[in-house]
């Protein structure tokens, strides 16, 4: 398997759009009312959304491609384009997507060691993210990674409230 990851400019936010909806939609489309989905969608993936996350220095996004297709994404966050305010020695990953068929080989890891290495650049002392209490699957591979739970907090999906676990992972 060929695996390069390329950091994401204004110019791909198009790309980008395309595997945020697809990933989030393969994600939490079973558990979700088509309503909540679909506003959920309209919101945070409209083109003028994503390319203001694209233009926001505090932000960088990263594509894992496998070969030549777009396999997955990561979004990491720092300063205040962080989703709480955990402080200037925390780095955020606020998204972390493998298309479902990318899954299970290694690339979720990949983008997860980029995201540390960023921090690591940054010298961060830690990294965060909020991971939705039903998302077993995303929560034991974080935990595999180091992750612990730190808290929770508020996230709206569409009208409905859910909750996400904070979870933590301290940098030596
Ligand atoms: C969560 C996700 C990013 C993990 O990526 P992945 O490419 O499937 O995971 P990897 O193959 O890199 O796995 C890395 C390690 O975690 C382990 N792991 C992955 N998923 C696991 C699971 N569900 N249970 C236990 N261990 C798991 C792997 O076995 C591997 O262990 P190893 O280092 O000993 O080999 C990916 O499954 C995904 O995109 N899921 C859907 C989107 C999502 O939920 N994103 C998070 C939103 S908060």
């Amino acid at each position: 398997m060929t695996i390069n990851i390329k950091k994401c400019t204004l110019e791909d936010s198009r790309k980008l759009q395309e595997i945020s909806i697809e990933t989030f939609t393969e994600t939490f489309g079973q558990q979700n009312s088509p309503e909540n989905m679909n506003a959920y969608l309209e919101k945070a993936f409209n083109i003028k959304q994503l390319e203001k996350e694209l233009s926001n220095m505090f932000s960088e996004f990263f594509f894992v491609y496998v070969h030549h297709e777009v396999a997955g994404y990561v979004k990491v966050n720092i300063n205040d384009a962080q989703s709480e305010e955990m402080g200037e020695e925390s780095l955020e990953i606020e998204r972390i997507y493998i298309k479902s068929r990318f899954q299970k080989h290694g690339l979720g890891k990949y983008l997860l060691h980029k995201a540390m290495e960023k921090a690591m650049e940054r010298n961060k002392k830690k990294i965060w993210l909020g991971v939705w209490e039903k998302n077993e699957n995303a929560i034991a591979f974080y935990k595999k990674m180091g992750f612990v739970q730190a808290g929770a907090h508020s996230f709206y999906m569409g009208e409905e409230e859910q909750i996400d676990f904070i979870m933590t992972k301290t940098l030596i």
